[in-house]
């Protein structure tokens, strides 16, 4: 097309505007500080150093590193948003993408950053974003001046070439808070531990291969979520896609009782949970971008537990993995998705078995005791019928607390025994689309959990042993579909 006989007019972005909207890009500040980590990666650094200082409003954040450094010349075109095109070709190696990361991670969580930067055969250059500058004066301009106390930052000091990236007026965390403030230094404070975790879990491969990250002059040590060189590990065959550029192996960790308590803490990682932890853990070039999901494929359950599956990818796929500005996102294209998912299933039936096993040993070491199941069959009149089993423990124990009332409980299960939609059940179960759900799958099991802890103790303090007591909720309906829970009853957990 020809475009030189249109009439134009020029409707550039108002610069104002425009970076507000780069705040709302939705960052957490954890995530914001591991995008501008990733430029100093990929400024070949080996050494980067977080810190921070409280003061209120006033407080700072900054991230320095001994990379190779930017002159002048290249400092302003770093700071320019869209500094490269996100179609450009990058270095195998690189983990940027957008040319915005700097930018928008910085103005998402405070109001002025300052670059400096040192290179080989120059001298220190600095500049400064300040949004209160932009919105007044409405252009794209860069100051010249550090809007924070400059002996604060010395990193440079110490090393040949580098950069550092200086966060004041952190407004999103500090805005109008005096230094005095104890209850906001302790949010600031637990955000920071926040922050560091975070770290050590995206940037591990990393740290593990000699890069430092030191956070207020400590080494920020590597989270493994695989516990590679743990005893009972069982990592499962590799899947190469798409010429290798996508690399698939998944792991199934030790079962609890394989694990120190240490050991079994430290994978619960930064969220604590090993329920959150599982799925898939997605790199590019080494770097976790996603941390535990099953993508949308599967949800997450407990007896999903001891299941990460490690997926490698190189940057080159950026575009139709749908990788985001915030590196905090990838989603396979669609016709990955199902080859992906069958190698999932694979791991994650063997995570279950394994998971399971020990349930499975304490129920076949069991099995004398009798079954407490929660409906019974029965004939009347020659037809058959479900009953609810008055003697099933807890029903036993709730008809008991009801005393005098008793009688309406009855009634109430005389309704639903009369009523069990059998046909209904055995008409779906038959047709086999919608598979029927166990008992309390898809649950948080936390209460279930409890209602077992609570069985356990009742059960010692009627004089049975620990393993009596085992035995005897591992055969009552529904725990006998749980029985991987046994483990946490003796309250070690
Ligand atoms: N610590 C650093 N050391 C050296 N150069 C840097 C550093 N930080 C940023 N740069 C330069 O500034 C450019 C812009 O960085 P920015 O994070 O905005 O975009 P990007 O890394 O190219 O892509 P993305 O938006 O995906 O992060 C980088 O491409 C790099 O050339
Ligand atoms: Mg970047």
């Amino acid at each position: 097309m020809d475009y030189s006989r249109i009439i134009s007019t020029p409707a550039e972005p108002e610069a104002s505007s425009m970076i507000e909207t780069f705040r709302a890009i939705g960052y957490s500040i954890e995530t914001a500080v591991a995008d501008i980590i990733d430029n100093s990666i990929s400024a070949r650094a080996k050494n980067i150093w977080v810190d921070y200082k409280w003061d209120g409003s006033g407080s700072i954040i900054s991230v320095s590193d001994d990379g190779l450094g930017m002159n002048n010349e290249e400092l302003i075109q770093a700071m320019r948003p869209g500094s490269r095109h996100p179609l450009e070709q990058r270095n195998e190696d690189d983990l940027g993408r957008f040319g915005l990361g700097l930018k928008t991670a910085s103005f998402s969580q405070c109001r002025k950053f300052t670059v400096i930067s040192r290179k080989a055969g120059y001298s220190e250059v600095y500049w400064t974003w300040d949004l209160d500058y932009v919105n007044e004066s409405r252009v794209w301009n860069l100051l010249k001046y550090k809007p924070f106390d400059e002996t604060y930052c010395d990193q440079l000091h110490d090393v040949e070439t580098g950069t550092t990236v200086v966060w004041a007026d952190i407004d999103r965390l500090t805005q109008g808070i005096s230094a005095e403030n104890e209850e906001s230094k302790m949010v600031f404070l637990k955000v920071m531990d926040k922050v560091r975790n975070h770290l050590s879990m995206v940037f591990h491969r990393y740290i593990s291969s000699g890069i430092t990250i030191w956070f207020r002059g400590r080494k920020i040590p590597a989270w493994d979520p695989f516990m590679i060189g743990s005893d009972g590990l069982q990592a499962r065959p590799k899947t190469e896609l798409e010429n290798k550029l996508v690399r698939i192996k998944g792991f199934v960790l030790p079962h609890r009782s394989k694990l120190t308590p240490a050991q079994y803490n430290y994978a619960k990682g930064p969220e604590q949970s090993w329920t959150a932890h599982q799925g898939f853990y997605i790199y590019r070039n080494r770097r976790l971008l996603v941390a535990g999901d099953w993508l949308g494929m599967f949800k997450k359950e407990p007896h999903y537990d001891l299941c990460r599956i490690q997926v490698d990818l190189s940057n080159s796929l950026d575009n139709e993995w749908q990788i985001d500005i915030k590196k905090s996102l990838a989603r396979p294209p669609a016709r990955l998705k199902q080859i992906i998912k069958n190698v999932a299933s694979d791991v994650r039936t063997v995570a279950v078995e394994v998971y399971r096993h020990k349930g499975k040993v304490v129920k076949r070491q069991f099995s004398q005791t009798a079954f407490s199941p929660v409906w019974i069959e029965k004939t009347r009149h020659g037809k058959r019928f479900y009953k609810i089993n008055r003697d099933h423990p807890i029903l036993k124990s709730l008809l008991q607390n009801f005393g005098a009332s008793r009688i309406k409980l009855e009634k109430a299960f005389e309704f639903i025994e009369e009523t069990v939609p059998v046909p209904l059940i055995s008409l779906h179960e038959n047709e086999n689309e919608i598979q029927h759900s166990q008992p309390f799958e898809n649950k948080n099991h936390d209460p279930f959990i409890e209602i077992m802890k609570q069985m356990y103790i009742t059960c010692l303090s009627e004089g049975l042993t620990s393993d009596q007591a085992k035995s005897r909720i591992a055969n009552i309906e529904p725990f006998n579909f749980y029985l991987e829970y046994l483990d946490q009853l003796d309250g070690n957990d």
